[in-house]
């Protein structure tokens, strides 16, 4: 069963399994229903955890993380900004105008977007800044920017190769913000961050959905935390990655990196953020396919119990660095429990 979220295409996402996540964080025994969505990506199982009425800690090392949040988890109401959508909406392009968007994301080998719709989005997140709103609510327009984006982008759903060429009929589609529906339930609250050093207040469960392979967010992804935080990097490579997301670089930004990209240091990572965390319960999103046997996860300390999810394999699966091409179409999914 699949609870209604929104997010942009997320590798690893969750969203059709956010019911069966629920699911398990009902049936354990807690005094309130306070939870941390530790690795929080498109905040879909946040969202899926706010409806029931809990009240969730979102974090991510990714930026734009901070604006799924913002929408969807650490607001109350933000109808009201619906005015500044229409007047996005209506904004008049300049001609020949080229932004930070249009010059590194709208021509061949990053042929991401067309040019009408980079420069449209160049312009809406220009003005989104200069308006005079709190941060949250800028976030709250950057979000409704990136679901247009990727609703009209010429990718699979990965800023780590692009479609060769004009392929996507996406890309001959209008970019146009809307805004998603509000969530009702307790307000939230989100943490930019590595899950390793961030202090978490106490809660009694954490959900956590670590990346399983070497397929690294910060590179398959940092077109949307470019334009979260709209810092207008230089880039390189072949697909324009931000330079201080590029491993051989000077500039390399090293809060980034994270352990659960290597084989060597991602079981240790999981042990200790686990024995680190400030909660009474742990669910674990485990894939059969990842660097962590699942012998080793039962061996943890606390481990308590196991259930077992089939589900169909994402086309992003089959892509890039995290690709196993002889992989089957049905990979398994596990939810392990444990008790601290
Ligand atoms: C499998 S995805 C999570 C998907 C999420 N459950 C969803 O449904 O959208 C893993 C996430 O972990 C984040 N991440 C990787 N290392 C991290 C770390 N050390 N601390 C916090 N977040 C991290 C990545 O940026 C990515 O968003």
């Amino acid at each position: 069963m699949k609870s209604n979220t929104h997010g942009v295409r997320y590798l690893g996402s969750k969203s059709k399994l956010t019911s069966n996540i629920v699911e398990i964080a009902n049936s354990l025994t807690v005094n309130e229903k306070t939870i941390i969505d530790v690795f929080t990506g498109t905040t879909r199982v946040a969202q899926a955890f706010r409806k029931e009425g809990w009240k969730v800690t979102t974090s991510d090392l990714a930026w734009a993380s901070e604006c799924y949040s913002d929408l969807f988890i650490t607001s109350s109401s933000f109808k009201h900004l619906r005015k500044y959508i229409e007047d996005l909406n209506k904004l008049e392009v300049p001609k020949e105008h080229l932004g930070w968007l249009a010059k590194n994301y709208s021509s061949h080998p990053c042929l991401v977007w067309s040019r009408e719709n980079a420069a449209k989005a160049d312009c809406i997140r220009d003005n989104i800044e200069k308006l005079e709103i709190s941060r949250k609510e800028k976030n709250i327009l950057i979000s409704s920017l990136i679901f247009a984006l990727d609703k009209v982008d010429n990718t699979v759903g990965i800023q780590q190769a692009y479609l060769k060429g004009p392929k996507s009929p996406r890309l001959n589609t209008s970019l146009f913000l809307t805004l998603p529906e509000e969530i009702n339930g307790p307000i939230g609250k989100h943490i930019v961050g590595d899950a390793l050093l961030i202090e978490y207040e106490n809660a009694e469960i954490a959900y956590l959905d670590p990346p399983y392979t070497g397929a690294d967010y910060s590179t398959y992804y940092h077109i949307w935390d470019s334009i979260a935080r709209w810092d207008k990097p230089d880039v390189g490579l072949k697909t324009n990655r931000r330079k201080d997301r590029i491993k051989s670089s000077n500039s390399r930004d090293t809060s980034i990196s994270s352990p659960w990209y290597n084989k060597k240091t991602a079981y240790e990572a999981t042990k200790t953020l686990i024995e680190r965390l400030p909660v009474e319960w742990v669910i674990f999103s485990y894939s059969n396919e990842g660097f962590i046997s699942l012998e080793e996860m039962k061996q943890i300390n606390g481990f308590f119990s196991l259930k077992e999810i089939e589900h169909k394999r994402h086309v992003m699966s089959s892509i890039g660095a995290g690709a196993n091409p002889h992989a089957k179409q049905k990979n398994k999914e596990y939810l392990i429990i444990y008790k601290k």
